[in-house]
């Protein structure tokens, strides 16, 4: 289960083209665990059919101010009532400026105007409708209401013409979905997260390097910005999009890690290393790429800094408590002795420890079973959970740590 579990999300559906798209929406939000009641704008039951959207969603879908079977019951108080979210996909130029400014004339936007929880909104239109100033200054007005509006994204729109207006994608939506949901716990904390490998080359187009994807970073700080967190993440060179709010800083050797993060630790809380960082590199470097033909080459290796080690060293010298430390240790045996040697000899407050000889563990794949060990000998282990699971599981932690230093 994600951080979606058991939200009630109150969807609403207006009429564009892109309204068939709700329907995957419906489905996703339901698989996370959460609970939706759709509500339709009359002109959305013309591009998809309410039956559909009530068979996905398991839910009565709304789309009648008026109720004729319960007549007692308001329709719209009621649903404005029940929801931990609203979230408008796709949302038009006219429910748009409903709501812009304060119209009720449909059950949707008198729903919205009466509840008080957070909206997401998702804007769906022909690129010149939604470029036009009346479109562009009603999503001015809904952002000075404190809605969260989410761009759509740029492409060829049905209708044949190009620019924005596409309704966005899920995993965008997701994330704004997510941050609006999360509890602001983090929020006031400043946090260096490393991830990814480095790259250490030996002549203009090799390198040594190793298989972290930087997966368990990204998910790291994608979860630390959500819960409020103001997130700095200094990544090696993987393949992942840099996360929704988050300073991305990339490098992509040790030695550049090293200083882009010594330049930065002096403002931060937290500094978690989940990087691979490359312990070694080749001593010297050649300027042309080396040719094949000898029979066998050979390469000197000079160790890198341990950064993290580094921290932890300065940190003790310093006799300061702050920033609290986080290493992640990758190990293929003893995993426990060897993750708690690791937490004594770099001065850290936490070793998040994971068994990279387990399936679905460790490198490359979307889950992680990992223990975390803290400097009071606080030990708890995971179940195999998705990375960005384990990654809040890791923050909660930390932030029991934190509590325990204020
Ligand atoms: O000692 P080992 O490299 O296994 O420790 C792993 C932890 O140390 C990770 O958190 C990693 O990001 C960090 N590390 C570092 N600098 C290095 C090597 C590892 O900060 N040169």
């Amino acid at each position: 289960m994600t951080q979606l579990a058991d939200k009630k999300i109150l969807l609403g559906i207006t009429g564009s083209i892109s309204a068939y798209k709700a329907a995957d929406w419906v489905r996703a939000l339901r698989k996370e665990g959460g609970t939706v009641t759709v509500v339709m704008t009359e002109s959305a039951t013309k591009f998809i059919s309410p039956l559909t959207m009530a068979a996905l969603s398991g839910n009565r879908v709304y789309h009648h101010m008026f109720k004729d079977d319960e007549p007692e019951k308001i329709p719209h108080i009621n649903l404005a009532r029940e929801h931990d979210l609203n979230l408008i996909a796709p949302a038009t130029a006219q429910t748009i400026g409903r709501l812009a400014h304060g119209l009720t004339d449909d059950l949707l936007s008198a729903i919205i105007l009466a509840s008080s929880a957070p909206t997401v909104v998702c804007p769906a239109m022909n690129s010149k409708m939604y470029l036009h100033p009346a479109t562009q200054t009603n999503i001015a007005t809904l952002k000075t209401y404190g809605y969260h509006l989410v761009d759509p994204d740029n492409g060829t729109m049905a209708c044949g013409e190009e620019g924005p207006g596409r309704l966005t994608e899920w995993p965008v939506a997701r994330q704004t979905i997510l941050k609006v949901l999360a509890k602001q716990d983090l929020a006031g904390e400043s946090i260096l997260i490393t991830a990814g490998p480095t790259r250490e080359p030996f002549d203009p187009v090799r390198f040594l390097s190793n298989r972290s994807s930087g997966k368990m970073g990204y998910a790291l700080a994608e979860a630390a910005s959500q819960r409020g967190a103001r997130v700095t993440l200094v990544s090696g060179p993987t393949t992942l999009p840099a996360p929704a709010g988050v300073e991305l800083i990339a490098i992509t050797s040790a030695q550049q890690m090293h200083r882009e993060v010594m330049a930065r630790v002096g403002e931060m809380s937290v500094v978690i290393k989940a990087a691979a960082v490359s312990d070694y590199r080749p001593a010297s470097t050649y300027d042309h790429k080396v040719k094949k033909g000898q029979p066998s080459l050979q390469f000197e290796l000079i160790a890198n800094p341990d950064i993290l080690k580094e921290l932890g060293q300065d940190k003790k010298n310093s006799g300061c408590v702050t920033p609290l430390l986080v290493g992640f240790a990758a190990e293929s045996q003893n995993h426990l002795e060897e993750g708690s040697r690791k937490l004594r000899e770099k001065n850290l407050d936490m070793i998040v420890i994971n068994d990279i000889g387990g399936a679905n563990t460790g490198f490359e794949v979307d889950t992680n079973r990992v223990t975390m060990i803290d400097r009071n000998n606080g030990r708890e282990e995971l179940p195999l959970l998705s990375k960005e699971e384990t990654a809040h599981r890791i923050l909660d932690r930390l932030l029991q740590l934190m509590e325990g230093k204020r």
